[in-house]
């Protein structure tokens, strides 16, 4: 099962110069707004100017000390993209007509049914099993359908959970770098000194357990145990990407040792970064009631958009500045981690495999990487790849109706991939 998965995600051919141009020029016209839509934070930036407040006030805890970490990296400028995603796409599954929102709800306010349903055992899962353990999904029509009462109050189109799920994942997310930056032993993380630099190691690592445990409140209260199934698993699959990055690509010597490590690394990607868009992005839809067809689109988009987000990630490791970055430059060779741009030039320069093995850990051999990576043009092939994604992402948009929300989500598509910090 898993050799499928990582197969599904892996790409299946590396774009040639010609068609990486076609790539380019289609994912441009996907892009055409209907209706111009200048700036994608203004359609949410009544929900995005209170997701600080808002998670301050679900983190309140007695300690003072205890507070101040944990609100650290929420102080100071991130991107937020996870939330705006979530909130996004929330405004555009709302341009469904009510009708065709029907999706059987798992709330356990609607849960008085006469006999058990598949789904409402310990052991049944409530997501489909294809979602949970990563397997690429086909459709899966659920049979757990039955009717939703009625749909609470949207304001600007976003329901109150689904506002909270943008809250929770953000929560997920921050936890998630006072750990790796801990892990990275990193020195500086939107232009502050990181989490474990201002207040050691031990603290840092107790604020994300913090942040996890009130988050993990916030799930329960959603009182949606589909979702609740899905933000569980994210942070079990962030745990995993990050394990699989530590224990490093299981490289051999054979000829299929560099097929073998891209996909390795694609699937650890998926589940370092690609999990939490992709199971918040189904979550939402979950939350809007959409059908199963939107719910795995939506899905996939979020798969797509995170397998970009982080290649793009691993790209400007190489390209940018540590001030550009607001975290420092060049780190993933020093760190040991062979990611896509010196995997391409792997290809070209077999000498790499054993110098990836050694994590790079020989004087020189950090230099010499990023040597190989600028003449096999690792960087370029990376972009490619990104792009790919970010055009994958964009083809499942197509199933949500005409909206401002809508192409506000292919521009902060099209602005992952074009980011430069
Ligand atoms: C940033 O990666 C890190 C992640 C995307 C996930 C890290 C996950 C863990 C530490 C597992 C623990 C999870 C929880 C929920 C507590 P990066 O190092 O490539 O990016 P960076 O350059 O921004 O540090
Ligand atoms: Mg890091």
């Amino acid at each position: 099962m898993l050799a499928e998965a990582v197969k599904a995600f892996a790409p299946t051919s590396r774009p040639k110069n010609q068609e990486f141009i076609n790539t380019v020029e289609s994912a441009s016209k996907i892009v055409q707004p209907d209706t111009p839509v200048n700036d994608p934070f203004s359609i949410v930036s009544q929900e995005m100017s209170t997701l600080a407040k808002n998670i301050g006030s679900l983190l309140g805890s007695g300690h003072p000390t205890l507070n101040k970490v944990a609100l650290y990296y929420f102080q100071s400028e991130g991107k937020h993209v996870r939330p705006l995603i979530v909130l996004l796409l929330s405004k555009a599954l709302s341009e469904i007509p009510v009708d065709q929102r029907d999706r059987g709800s798992r709330d356990e306010s609607d849960s008085v049914s006469a006999k058990p349903m598949l789904g409402e055992g310990v052991d049944d899962p409530l997501s489909p099993l294809s979602i949970l353990n990563e397997v690429n999904p086909n459709i899966v029509l659920n049979p757990l359908s039955r009717p939703m009462s009625a749909l609470p109050t949207e304001s600007n189109g976003i329901l109150p959970k689904q506002r909270r799920l943008a809250e929770i994942v953000e929560m997920i997310h921050t936890a998630s770098l006072l750990h790796d930056d801990v892990i990275d032993n990193s020195a500086s993380r939107r232009n502050q000194p990181s989490g474990n630099i201002a207040f050691g190691n031990k603290m840092a690592i107790l604020a994300g357990d913090f942040l996890l445990g009130r988050a993990s409140v916030a799930i329960a209260r959603l009182r949606n145990a589909e979702v609740i199934e899905l933000l569980s698993t994210t942070i079990a699959n962030l745990v995993e990407g990050e394990f699989m990055q530590l224990k490093n690509t299981a490289v051999d010597t054979t000829t299929q040792a560099n097929r073998a490590s891209f996909e390795y690394y694609i699937h650890k990607t998926y589940l370092k970064t690609a999990s939490l868009m992709s199971k918040s992005c189904r979550a939402a839809a979950v939350l809007s009631g959409a059908r199963d067809p939107v719910v795995e689109a939506a899905y996939v988009y979020g798969r797509n958009l995170g397998l970009c987000f982080q290649i793009v990630d691993d790209m400007l490791d190489y390209t940018v500045t540590d001030a550009e970055l607001g975290k420092p430059a060049g780190a993933d060779l020093k760190l040991g981690l062979a990611t896509a741009p010196v995997l391409y030039a792997w290809e070209q320069f077999p000498e790499l495999g054993n110098m990836i093995r050694r994590k790079f850990e020989s004087p020189g051999d950090v230099e010499l990487a990023r040597e190989y990576v600028r003449q096999a043009n690792g960087v370029e092939k990376t972009r490619e790849l990104a792009v790919q994604y970010a055009n994958d992402a964009l083809k499942q948009l197509e199933i949500l109706p005409p909206s401002d929300a809508l192409e506000a989500l292919k521009k902060i598509t099209m602005a992952v991939l074009n980011r430069k910090k």
